[in-house]
């Protein structure tokens, strides 16, 4: 006989005998006992403390310690912590639909891709909705390679993309070795690095001979078949560094006489975090493709890669195919335009800008009292303190900038340190546009005090 019992438990059923027998771990050592014998180790090791609520910039641990979180997550919530209208488009999409077919649309998507495109030129205005960074940069990738029938791509030599084949074969600046071989056709020009320049030529100010010999370089070894260059605004990873003034307008001219696609990453810069809604408002140029993710989502999984019509109309005819799970997903969706709103109407990119000249400020003053602070650089709510052994040297002080890190945890303050080799130890502080200048205060007393303790040690 049919079994027309629903196979979902209603609300009033007991608990099944599955979750009856899984015991509420409570104590912290036990779930760091389930965390050494049950969680795969995927960037080194975890950060020490158990999160269990984020209001804002703060995140509380099991014990209820208060951690002020100067990365705004993994630079995703762009309004702070379970930001009230974020919950309430949660709650929105739980009361409409959470996910449907791929092929299927919801008003929510619609009036994403309005909201979004509204706020674009005009050649960029049609949008793909996807989850991650990594998807965008290899959606926009297929497509680039699709539109120019060539497959070469150009990276900058610390870059970082993603994590999927695609992203990760223009990812330079870590995770290449042991994986065996990348895609074919993928090359870096050096990242104009000015306080650390890659051709050793100039210092402090970049005049771009990286860029023209990295081309030169990169012209040598190609068959002839570009499709794209793919760049972010600011190398977040890479150490935040900002390439010169003009060195966009330069690199558009590469690709546009190379018959490639300017692809720009904005997955850390865009939605105000460089004082303007997107940062190529600020690079004299528009991109071919642009793709946005990481602060799009405000801490949920969204990301859009957006192209112009020609672009999407050639693709569409050569049967462009970008099928995933969760494109087009009406939760993010409706997540996504509770962002642009609050970004909006609360004007935060004047916001970032304004409390981001006030941190940069402050870190300047830490730099004049402390010889390990080499440089500080960035701008809005994007920066970047480098630490060093000496100033005339620059050597790197990677074990220096782990314990500071470590002792700012311990003293209630999230900071994420970049140690990769040749690149030096940078702090990369990207809080929530929300941020009030209290709480910038503080990070900044707390910063100091970990210095303090570690260089009396
Ligand atoms: C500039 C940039 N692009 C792409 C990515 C990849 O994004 P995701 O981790 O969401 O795949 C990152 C992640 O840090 C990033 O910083």
């Amino acid at each position: 006989m049919l079994d027309t019992t629903p196979p979902y438990p209603s609300p009033e059923s007991e608990p099944d005998a599955h979750s009856a027998a899984a015991p509420t771990p409570s104590s912290s050592e036990e779930l760091w006992d389930i965390v050494d014998h049950h969680l795969i180790r995927y960037g080194g090791s975890f950060a020490p403390r158990l999160i269990e609520r984020a209001r804002g910039s703060y995140l509380y641990d099991q014990q209820g310690r208060k951690i002020l979180d100067f990365t705004s997550g993994q630079m995703c919530a762009t309004l702070g912590h379970n930001h009230p209208d974020v919950v309430q488009a949660i709650h929105k999409a739980c009361e409409g639909v959470l996910h449907l077919f791929s092929g299927m649309l919801s008003p929510s998507v619609v009036e994403l891709a309005e909201a979004l495109c509204k706020l674009l030129p005009p050649t960029l205005q049609k949008a793909i909705f996807l989850n991650t960074g990594s998807e965008v940069n290899e959606a926009a990738l297929r497509m680039a390679k699709l539109h120019t029938g060539g497959f070469e791509v150009v990276g900058l030599s610390t870059s970082w993309h993603g994590m999927t084949a695609g992203a990760g074969a223009s990812t330079f600046v870590a995770a290449r070795k042991g994986y065996g071989p990348t895609i074919p056709g993928n090359f870096a020009i050096p990242t104009p690095n000015c306080y650390r320049c890659p051709v050793r030529h100039c210092q402090d100010q970049c005049d771009m001979t990286c860029l023209a010999v990295g081309f030169e370089l990169i012209d040598s070894q190609s068959v002839g078949s570009y499709a794209a260059l793919i760049v972010e605004p600011v190398l977040s990873a890479g150490g935040i560094i900002e390439p010169p003034e003009g060195y966009f307008q330069r690199l558009q001219d590469y690709c546009r006489e190379r018959g490639m696609l300017l692809i720009l990453d904005e997955a850390q810069t865009a939605f105000g975090h460089l004082g303007s809604f997107f940062a190529f408002e600020q690079l004299g140029i528009v991109p071919d493709i642009l793709t946005l993710s990481k602060t799009l989502g405000g801490g949920l999984p969204l990301a859009a890669t957006v192209t112009s019509a020609d672009i999407e109309a050639d693709c569409y005819d050569k049967g462009f195919l970008y099928y995933t799970s969760h494109v087009s997903d009406p939760m993010p969706a409706e997540v996504g335009l509770a962002v642009l709103r609050v970004l909006t109407t609360q004007n935060l990119a004047e916001r970032a800008a304004t409390m981001g000249a006030y941190l940069k400020a402050g870190f300047l003053k830490l730099k004049d009292r402390y010889e390990v602070i080499g440089d500080v650089r960035g701008r809005g709510l994007l920066l970047g303190v480098e630490l060093v052994k000496d100033r005339e040297s620059r050597a790197p002080n990677p074990e220096l900038g782990a314990a500071i890190t470590h002792r700012c945890m311990e003293l209630g303050l999230s900071m994420n340190i970049t140690a990769l080799p040749n690149m030096g130890s940078v702090w990369r502080i990207a809080p929530p546009l929300t941020v009030t200048q209290e709480e910038l205060d503080e990070g900044l007393a707390i910063l100091e005090q970990a210095i303090i303790d570690c260089l009396n040690k």
